[in-house]
């Protein structure tokens, strides 16, 4: 694993930036796997900058988003597909039927589930997956205890994210209960992956991602296994490592 300390959330921000352009820029038709919350927000501003001003192209890219709140239609102002809208797909070149989400909608989530994944195959597979660390190391909504091989599946939130994620809501109780998200096989198999962290709080779930044993009770712990792990902390998140 590559880890890549910067002193602010900023530089973090910047540095993914480059990763992601970089791999754009080598391969235009590439396929991102791309995250939510609040973590990757300023590295979308980037990518929206570097497209404006240098002409970073996402014309033939395809992407591929971790997961989706169920229950929440597309157009709910709390939605992964609009988030992901406001803050990238609608200020860049991204052809729009090249981005996909799990629908949180399905009447039949495994069925959903294994569409998911058959897209993601039929494009030939994730080229870099982007990814945020939860408090309790988890990545997508794969949550501690899950297992490092499923793939994309129906998840109950935790109590602990839930409250994380009350933040964007009104309140906790209208956090959705669960999710469609990738899992943790999905992610593995990506080709490249790129971790961010930011905050003091994220500073455990570092250290024992990256320093401790490798088990399904820290979900991120499996990236110590993958060949192409690069991990941006800022100096906060990454305050646990030395
Ligand atoms: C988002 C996702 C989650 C977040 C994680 C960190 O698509 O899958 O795993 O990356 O919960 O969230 P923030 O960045 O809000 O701290």
């Amino acid at each position: 694993m590559r880890i890549i300390f910067t002193d602010t959330y900023k530089k973090m921000s910047e540095e993914a930036a480059k990763i992601i352009a970089g791999q754009l820029w080598i391969k235009p038709d590439s396929v991102l796997g791309l995250a939510t919350g609040s973590t990757p927000v300023e590295l979308y501003q980037n990518l929206v900058w570097l497209y404006q001003t240098v002409g970073l192209d996402f014309s033939q890219a395809t992407s591929f988003n971790l997961d989706e709140y169920v229950g929440l239609p597309a157009d709910d102002p709390q939605s992964y597909h609009r988030f992901m809208h406001e803050n990238l797909f609608d200020h860049v070149n991204i052809r729009k039927d090249h981005v996909f989400f799990p629908n949180g909608l399905a009447s039949d989530p495994a069925r959903e589930a294994e569409e998911y994944e058959a897209a993601i195959m039929a494009a030939g597979g994730i080229d870099m997956q982007l990814l945020g660390i939860g408090r309790n190391a988890h990545i997508g909504f794969n949550e501690p205890g899950e297992s490092f091989t499923r793939t994309t599946h129906k998840v109950a939130l935790k109590e602990s994210t839930i409250e994380a994620n009350a933040r964007f809501f009104a309140s906790a109780a209208e956090v959705p209960r669960e999710a469609m998200s990738m899992g943790i096989g999905t992610i593995f198999r990506a080709r490249h992956i790129v971790l961010l962290a930011s905050g003091a709080e994220k500073a455990e779930a570092v250290r024992d991602a990256v320093k401790g044993a490798i088990t399904p009770q820290v979900p991120a712990s499996i990236l110590q296994l993958h060949p192409s792990v690069t991990l941006i902390v800022d100096h906060e998140a990454g305050a646990l490592l030395s």
